[in-house]
């Protein structure tokens, strides 16, 4: 199995500068931001997303995942096509949109899944009314890999 062009640059340029690519994480206090963090079963891999909101919109989004080539290059790419758009249209994001933008073999196609999995399980967390998500922080202000508060 060989991974595509676009999957290698993308690895390699997150490597080389990944504040340029939103690896990190926002204040765990700040009541803006909201947080999905999920495991992909096939593999063990875990990601981290992190949004920062502005209203209903998606103003930010920084990511830390453990993974594979192909989850950290599905990542980046849902990083850049979240930020900028409402929770609404977050929720149209597919994986398969990604995985085929990245011509993701079949074997690989649970990487991308690990994303928009991560994606929804934010939007869980985001409460429309008082416009605030109510995950941040956990009790401790502290996460485990696993997406339980610490
Ligand atoms: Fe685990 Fe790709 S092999 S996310």
């Amino acid at each position: 199995m060989a991974y595509s062009k676009e999957v290698v640059e993308r690895f390699e340029s997150v490597l080389e500068n990944p504040e340029k690519h939103s690896v990190g994480r926002f204040d765990p206090n700040d009541k803006t931001v909201i947080t999905g963090m999920v495991g992909a079963p096939a593999c063990g891999d875990v990601m981290k997303l992190d949004m920062k909101m502005d209203g209903d919109r998606i103003a930010d989004v920084k990511f830390k995942t453990y993974g594979c080539g192909s989850a950290i290059a599905s990542s980046t790419m849902f990083v850049e096509m979240l930020k900028g758009k409402t929770i609404e249209e977050a929720k149209q994001i597919k994986d398969k949109d990604i995985a085929d933008a990245l011509q993701l073999p079949p074997i690989k196609l649970h990487c991308s899944v690990l994303a928009e999995e991560a994606i929804k399980k934010a939007i869980e967390n985001w409460e429309p009314d008082s416009m605030m998500g109510h995950n941040n922080p956990p009790e401790n202000g502290r996460w485990n890999w696993y997406g339980e508060a610490e």
